[in-house]
């Protein structure tokens, strides 16, 4: 009933939509997503839509909106007639502070799929220290039959650093699942069921955090802000999950806080240098997970929509969703 009651409104919206050449072109940029999906997801909501994919720009001069993940320097420069651009994910580090990008409206992704991914990640590394996995992964090899007893989940204290968007969904899934979740931002939030702490707090925060998680976006204020005095601020053989960009990290500090024990294992996603370089002490340390960098990504089905709209509210002389501020840098 509801399937069919969505569909015939869809339906209605496409046949008094205006004829799709007013939003002009589309140009999709990104090495990791899949412009057949993009392509698809958006002509499914304006059908007709000029859709190009870099390389084939055409005449630059038709292009009005963007889709991009991390466009290489000067990329922006040939599109004179540009109304907007949509980062091609959640972080927007890699388009703001550049010289090629006219003065227009910067929007981020912020869709159910990626929220679902990113609290799947956060999730389970956490879930994966809070139940001794990494003990029990080494006793194997050991073939040794290793008991540890379980911990109560309410009495592992974990912290999310940083509550944005992704932030929240992430404290909200591990107050869920059962954890004493606290977090912190430099603005007040208040989130159910997580004891939020605010800017001045931070030591306060980070006193009895047994797992930390980061969430905080890379901006020129949070660059290397997990440094050697914040992790000293745990508490000693603390883990420490980074699912939000690498140089948020002072990565020499993390390696020495893991070499010496004060960190006692780190899950991460995200690295200074990506892909992770085959000399970084990161590959060799046993109490370090490495993934490459996909904690979360874009499902474009469930973005699509988002970006539609904001292609029809822009070309109509609106805002678009989930717009950034290039100043703040997210
Ligand atoms: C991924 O890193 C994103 O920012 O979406």
């Amino acid at each position: 009933m509801q399937n069919a009651d969505m569909t015939s409104q869809s339906l209605a919206h496409i046949h008094t939509e205006p004829p799709h050449r007013h939003y002009g072109a589309v140009l999709f940029y990104s090495e990791f997503d899949d412009p057949k999906a993009w392509g698809d997801a958006l002509k499914a909501n304006l059908p007709g839509l000029d859709f190009r994919v870099y390389p084939d720009v055409g005449d630059p001069d038709d292009i009005r909106h963007v889709l991009a993940w991390k466009a290489y320097p000067g990329f922006f420069a040939p599109f004179r007639n540009l109304v907007q651009v949509v980062n091609l994910g959640a972080g927007v580090d890699a388009l703001v502070g550049r010289t090629d990008l006219p003065d227009v409206p910067i929007s981020r992704l912020s869709d159910p799929g990626m929220m679902a991914l990113m609290k799947s990640y956060v999730l389970f590394s956490v879930i994966r220290y809070a139940r001794d996995i990494p003990a029990f992964e080494q006793a194997q090899r050991r073939r040794e039959w290793h008991y540890i007893h379980p911990r109560p989940l309410h009495q592992i204290k974990v912290g999310v650093l940083g509550l944005g968007h992704l932030g929240t969904a992430a404290a909200s899934g591990l107050a869920a699942a059962g954890f004493d979740v606290r977090g912190w931002d430099h603005a007040p939030k208040t989130i159910a069921d997580v004891r939020c702490y605010g800017a001045d707090e931070r030591d306060a925060f980070l006193r009895e955090v047994e797992i930390l998680v980061n969430m905080m976006p890379l901006t020129p204020a949070t660059t290397g802000l997990i440094d050697a005095d914040l992790l000293g601020s745990l508490p000693r053989g603390a883990k420490f999950v980074n699912a939000s960009r690498g140089a948020v990290v002072d990565e020499p500090a993390l390696v020495e806080a893991l070499r010496s024990g004060q960190i006692g294992g780190a899950t991460l996603d995200v690295f200074c240098v990506e892909p992770l370089p085959d000399e970084h002490p990161f590959w060799q340390m046993e109490n370090v997970l490495i993934t490459p960098h996909l904690a979360s990504i874009t499902v474009p089905e469930a973005a699509a929509r988002d970006v539609a709209e904001s292609i029809r509210r822009v070309s109509a002389g609106g805002e678009p969703l989930h717009r950034i501020d290039p100043q703040r840098g997210y």
